[in-house]
């Protein structure tokens, strides 16, 4: 990894001891240091396919940001609740800084922890790019994994998890082990503020045999015109649904040019599920929304966003 300039720091990794922190270096634990090869930190999961779904989407950093460029009511949710909250703040899975970038650039001070190094790459890019010199030192790029991390002392005020980051947490002991380390880095009267889609029966129940076909476009990365494609296989006693996302070469593409499959897996939580799961970490369920203007949650709403404290 290059070292990036004076400011967007190295990205580091946790569990060393955290010395030139901001948005810069990137450093590894010993088993990380092992999984850097494939630029996860993400603990290799019994299932492959789960080891796939939680990786593949994020090797692409460039595709991610394109896909959900137009994706903005969730990032005013977040700069709203961080201005109610304060910083420091954590964010878990933070990815490409989609959500940081703009929490930074609003004066807080921001951790980002994800465990996909080309993600880290991107956010540091992008902070390069979009933050000037000052602002790029409120920002700390972490390599580690939501399930463990410790980063010394520190207790934010308010942690957060936009966009689905938790159905990345497959078995139960995921959910425990994260949200014990969410606690531990909780201030006393701390918030952890996240949103996960909820699970939508008639999607769970889609055939896998059947291919939903999307529009042609450019895509980023590759720099031709895709023919994309998804399709979906719900296994309903681990809760999760693996897509399928296709991309073929359309007319005009390289010849040389392939298919390529990228796998995403996501566990899917219902929402009475989640109250459970959050008191597996000592934490308890202080307010959920069924959007991002802040409404109750209701039947029928596609996403839950959940305000948790320490129990
Ligand atoms: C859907 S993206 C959300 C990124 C960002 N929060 C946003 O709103 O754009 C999920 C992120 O979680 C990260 N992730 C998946 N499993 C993880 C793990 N075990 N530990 C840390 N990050 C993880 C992925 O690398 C990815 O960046």
């Amino acid at each position: 990894m290059a070292r990036g300039r004076a400011n967007v720091g190295d990205i580091r990794e946790v569990n060393t001891e955290p010395k030139n922190t901001m948005a810069g270096t990137i450093r590894p634990t010993s088993q990380q240091k092992q999984r850097r090869q494939q630029d996860t930190a993400v603990q290799p999961a019994q299932d492959l396919a789960l080891e796939r779904g939680a990786i593949e989407h994020y090797a692409d950093p460039l595709y991610y940001d394109f896909t959900y460029r137009r994706r903005r009511d969730d990032v005013e949710f977040y700069r709203r609740v961080a201005r109610q909250y304060g910083g420091p703040i954590l964010e878990i899975g933070g990815g490409s800084g989609r959500v940081a970038i703009p929490l930074v650039a609003d004066g807080h001070q921001v951790t980002l922890l994800d465990a996909s190094m080309p993600m880290l790459e991107r956010a540091r890019a992008r902070a390069l790019q979009s933050l000037d010199s000052e602002a790029r030192k409120r920002l700390e790029l972490v390599h580690g994994d939501m399930r463990d991390f410790a980063l010394g002392r520190r207790k934010f005020p308010l942690v957060i998890a936009p966009f689905n980051v938790l159905l990345h947490l497959y078995e139960p002991d995921d959910f425990a082990c994260c949200f014990r380390a969410v606690r531990r880095h909780l201030a006393p009267d701390g918030r952890f503020v996240f949103d996960v889609r909820v699970p939508e029966p008639r999607e769970l129940a889609r055939n896998p045999e059947r291919i939903y076909k999307a529009r042609p476009f450019r895509h980023p990365t590759l720099g031709y015109r895709v023919n994309y494609s998804e399709s979906f296989h719900y296994d309903p006693i681990k809760q999760v649904q693996h897509i399928t996302m296709r991309f073929t070469p359309a007319e005009g593409a390289p010849r040389s040019a392939r298919p390529i499959q990228v796998l995403l897996s996501q566990r899917q939580i219902f929402p009475n599920e989640l109250r459970a799961l959050l008191a597996l970490g000592g934490l308890r369920l202080a307010k959920r929304y069924g959007d991002f203007s802040g409404r109750p949650l209701a039947p029928g709403d596609s996403v839950e966003i959940v305000v948790a404290q320490r129990a």
